[in-house]
């Protein structure tokens, strides 16, 4: 008996809070709340600060980022809405938000653009008869870079109790697998070119899938090259520029495959754009050796080597970090010859690289121009020279070379001061024996895109850093129109790291909050933007419909296509867009997207029956500027879809995509 009253005690408390006539929103699961960076924070703001608009102090409210959508089962119970709104002081200027309230796909409240010190703007509205409510935050229209918005003390009155459970609106994505079953048959896949500068290493593995064990030749090497008949590496040097057409050749119990590779040795590298692994978007500063050689591992074992997947690149915090109370991270960043030491996280460089070469993989190394990387570890100014050496003498392949604390040395933001670092470690990368892809990583600072090539880079990044949210990708990927330009072979535009799969900036990882669709989206619109494709999850615990986006050989190929061209967008309007991307074999791929978003109608922003609503689009062939027929196919499913007059249709999901190949028919 004595037990007995502590349980009714429990079960009226419970009963009193979660069946009361008034719910204060930050007492509900917010996992169904979307929020375009972080995660959303009840009674903080999404970077964990107490909550604060103009200086005031709120205990209880929701902090989350644009854009943001919740989305509520009221079932006409509702009768008021109360909150205070704003965009929280850890913001700096350039944030700015709107806050919407919606009912049953009505607006019902609106705050107008809100910035950083405006006050809060009271809400308290009647949400009587209202079956779905949605609280939305937008970016205002100008990006979502620091849109921390606020929901203060929000509290909703209801006509009767309703459970808090049965408020929140769950929505079940499951994944839908398109990419067809791998052949046992041999087949070759990867990029059909590829650069090298004469006496350099060579290093280049056949990416070919199909029952094991399989067994590799070539055709007309050049001289200097050796193929390993077994691993299909091929190493060596060439001496003699020029371009070398050889036949690849693979072979196994079922077939024989070949190819035509064409070897430019020259002076120019990354003729595609580079595809491989990165350790930030997973690890960030809980990186080490030994997680890069299980991502090296498992790029073989879950078969990713075999669709032209090659670099396995280090991220920040690999040096001494100097102001460091760990023990794995302090010590003396460079040695007596001033040349940069590794921290205890990664005792071995030159084993680890060593040990990602013998798999047929190519390694990278990050560092910034400024005394300091990003995460506060040692990095290159005035000492480029020696540390171009350094990473050429470990065998490093790939460096991301980014500009953080370079910011304090830079004069000012002029185009002369902002180029500068950047040409000299050019200059430094000039002077080793290796091909060293250049990645510049200044997040698009004076327009990089118009000068990046111009500087020695292979790429640079044209945006601040993606996360794993539908805003922060859509809101990067969809902006690169007009970058076109200025891709093309040995240079491209890098919209950021890919973020499917486990992700989470670690130690701790979680699924990518992209649904499925938004994920289609995303390797389809960076495959269409001939963006470098550097996977950032925990390779080792890749599912099976992570890795089948990453291993459709048709959509790589999109990517990879020689002629270096990226998509240009030819249609936006009504959260649709179509992108198109010439092909070297003169045919187009084409990208239809449903965004959805569309600035008359915040309600494109929910899915209010919590079913995926899908949109016609429709291609024209004279905006492909091809005339009368043309033939169709589905890249992701792999399958002709037959031959159009003057036009295509698709039925195009809610954040999703719909990726074809176009070419003139008969
Ligand atoms: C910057 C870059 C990221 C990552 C981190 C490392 O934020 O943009 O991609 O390299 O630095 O600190």
């Amino acid at each position: 008996m004595k037990k007995f009253y502590p349980v009714v005690f429990l079960f009226f408390l419970t009963a009193v809070t979660l069946r009361s006539q008034s719910i204060s929103l930050d007492k509900l699961d917010l996992s169904s709340m979307e929020c375009g960076w972080g995660t959303p924070e009840a009674d903080k703001s999404v970077e964990g600060n107490p909550l604060s608009i103009a200086g005031k102090k709120y205990e209880h409210g929701i902090g989350t980022h644009a854009v943001s959508t919740y989305l509520l089962n009221i079932n006409g119970k509702g009768k008021r809405l109360v909150a205070e709104v704003g965009l929280d002081d850890e913001a700096n200027n350039k944030g700015s938000v709107e806050f919407y309230v919606l009912g049953d796909k009505k607006v019902l409240w609106q705050s107008g653009i809100m910035k950083k010190g405006n006050e809060a703007k009271k809400i308290d509205i009647s949400i009587a008869g209202i079956k779905k409510l949605g609280l939305l935050v937008t970016d205002a229209g100008d990006g979502i870079d620091y849109d921390h918005a606020d929901w203060c003390d929000p509290v909703i009155e209801l006509t009767e109790n309703i459970h808090a459970a049965a408020l929140i609106n769950k929505i079940v994505n499951v994944p839908y697998i398109l990419t067809p079953a791998e052949s046992a048959k041999p087949k070759i896949n990867g990029a059909g070119v590829f650069g090298v500068r004469p006496g350099h290493p060579f290093l280049y593995t056949i990416a070919a899938t199909g029952e094991r064990p399989m067994s590799f030749s070539a055709e007309n090497l050049p001289d200097g090259l050796i193929l390993n008949n077994n691993t299909g590496i091929i190493t060596g040097k060439i001496s003699r520029e020029g371009d070398y057409v050889v036949t690849l050749i693979a072979k196994n119990n079922l077939g024989k495959a070949e190819r035509k590779f064409i070897i430019k040795a020259g002076d120019k590298i990354c003729l595609t754009p580079p595809m491989g692994w990165n350790s930030w978007n997973c690890w960030a500063t809980s990186v080490d050796a030994s997680k890069v050689e299980a991502a090296a591992d498992a790029m073989v074992k879950t078969g990713l080597i075999n669709h032209g997947w090659t670099y396995i690149n280090i991220d920040d915090c690999w040096s001494i970090k100097p102001d460091s109370k760990d023990s794995l991270t302090m010590g003396t960043p460079r040695d007596k010859n001033g040349m940069i030491n590794s921290n205890k996280k990664f005792p071995g460089m030159k084993a680890l690289t060593g040990y990602v070469h013998s798999k047929g993989l190519k390694i990278g190394i990050y560092s910034s121009p400024g005394p300091l990387t990003c995460a506060g570890y040692t990095a290159c100014y005035q000492h480029e020279y020696k540390d171009a050496e350094q990473f050429a003498n470990w065998g490093f392949d790939y460096l991301k070379y980014d500009w953080c604390s370079y910011g304090n040395i830079a004069k000012d933001n002029s185009l002369p001061e902002l180029e500068k670092p950047y040409m000299l470690m050019r200059e430094a990368l000039n002077k080793v024996d290796r091909d060293i892809v250049y990645s510049l990583c200044q997040y698009g600072m004076g327009d990089v895109w118009k000068w990046g090539s111009e500087v020695g880079g292979n790429l640079w990044r044209t945006t601040g850093d993606i996360s794993d949210s539908w805003s922060s990708m859509a809101g990067i990927g969809f902006n690169q129109a007009g970058h076109e330009k200025y891709a093309g072979p040995g240079h491209w535009n890098d919209p950021d790291m890919l973020v499917v799969g486990l992700v989470g900036w670690g130690p701790e990882l979680h699924p990518t909050r992209l649904t499925p669709d938004e994920q289609y989206t995303h390797i389809s619109l960076w495959c269409l933007l001939s963006a470098p494709l550097l996977i950032g999850c925990d390779l080792n615990r890749i599912d099976k419909f992570t890795l089948s986006l990453l291993s459709n050989d048709e959509v790589i190929a999109v990517d990879q296509d020689p002629l270096g061209r990226q998509a240009e967008r030819i249609y936006n309007k009504d959260g649709k867009q179509i992108w198109v991307k010439e092909l070297t074999d003169g045919s187009k791929a084409v990208g239809l997207f449903y965004t959805g978003e569309n600035s008359k109608s915040p309600s494109g922003y929910f899915m209010w029956n919590g079913k995926k609503r899908k949109s016609k689009i429709i291609l024209t062939a004279d905006e492909l500027g091809i005339s009368g027929k043309f033939k169709v196919r589905d890249i992701w499913r792999q399958k002709y879809l037959g031959v159009f007059i003057n036009k295509f249709e698709a039925l195009v999901p809610y954040h999703g995509v719909v990726l074809i190949k176009v070419s003139k028919a008969g």
